[in-house]
């Protein structure tokens, strides 16, 4: 199958970058199923319902949340309604809508769609995400009644990403990092079979402050006092994320690319 991941997409330059783009990277990448990170697409602080229904029509299979999931109220709602979207696993007992939910590919094929959220240095804490995500590996394994799994892992720190990375070695076709909007250069194929990328990076305007436009950012760095709201920057955004191909049998990968499309950052993707 081939699999196309990209990353937290970031107010009005990051959606408009995903309707503009991601139906013609459908065709010419020939992509069986695109999961887009959505919990930054409105004003930078969650997904509303009008947005989550722009990146559905743009060309998203699922769109997975994060942190931010809930920021806009009338997702509280409208994820019970919309099974596509995907909360974190272990976000809280109380939370609507699902964390892991199994998808219907061209060809009947299954791919498992899960997220979690990281405790390091994140500002709540959440629950343990490894037993979360033990739990529905355990009840998904690949090679078995899903053809591939994708597993969004939104977490700040680089180290408890690559250790989830390697606890689902084997037990998941892809493990991808959200949430620092900033992409890492570890693409790679772990050794039991699973793609794993640190961070896809942002779908945003990459001349900011991790997608904020950067007056007001730098402002609270060198002076420590707030003055203004933080507000997404608008120049034209970079499409960043991860394209994996898996084996339907095994649900292994074989093959990963990072990918940059338009924008500001260096260009790359699969040729
Ligand atoms: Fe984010
Ligand atoms: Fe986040």
């Amino acid at each position: 199958m081939r699999i196309l991941f990209l990353g937290d997409v970031m107010g009005r330059a990051g959606r408009a970058a995903v309707t503009a783009h991601l139906s013609q990277l459908r065709q010419d990448w020939r992509l069986d199923f695109v999961v887009v990170n959505g919990e930054n697409a409105t004003s930078g602080m969650g997904l509303s319902t009008d947005h989550a229904k722009l990146l559905l029509d743009a060309g998203a299979d699922v769109v997975t949340l994060g942190d931010h999931a809930f920021d806009q109220k009338d997702m509280l709602g409208f994820i019970e309604k919309e099974p596509r979207i995907i909360r974190p696993l272990n976000y809280s007992k109380a939370a609507p809508g699902a964390g892991a939910r199994v998808f219907t590919a061209p060809g009947g094929r299954k791919v498992l769609v899960a997220q979690v959220l990281g405790q390091v240095f994140m500002k709540r804490p959440f629950d343990d995400p490894f037993s979360a995500l033990d739990a529905t590996l355990r009840q998904y394994p690949m090679g078995g009644q899903v053809q591939a799994s994708l597993i969004d892992v939104h977490c700040e720190a680089t180290s408890e990403k690559m250790a989830m990375g390697h606890f689902c070695d084997g037990r998941a076709s892809i493990v991808v990092g959200t949430h620092t909007h900033i992409p890492t250069a570890d693409a790679m194929i772990l050794p039991g079979g699973t793609a794993y990328l640190s961070d896809a990076g942002m779908c945003g305007d990459y001349n900011s402050v991790i997608g904020m436009e950067k007056t007001e950012p730098l402002r609270r760095f060198i002076t420590g006092m707030p003055k203004a709201r933080f507000t997404p920057a608008t120049e034209s955004a970079t499409l960043s994320g991860l394209y994996v191909e898996t084996d339907d049998r095994t649900g292994k990968a074989t093959r990963v690319e990072m990918i940059r499309q338009g924008g500001r950052l260096a260009q790359a993707g699969p040729t």
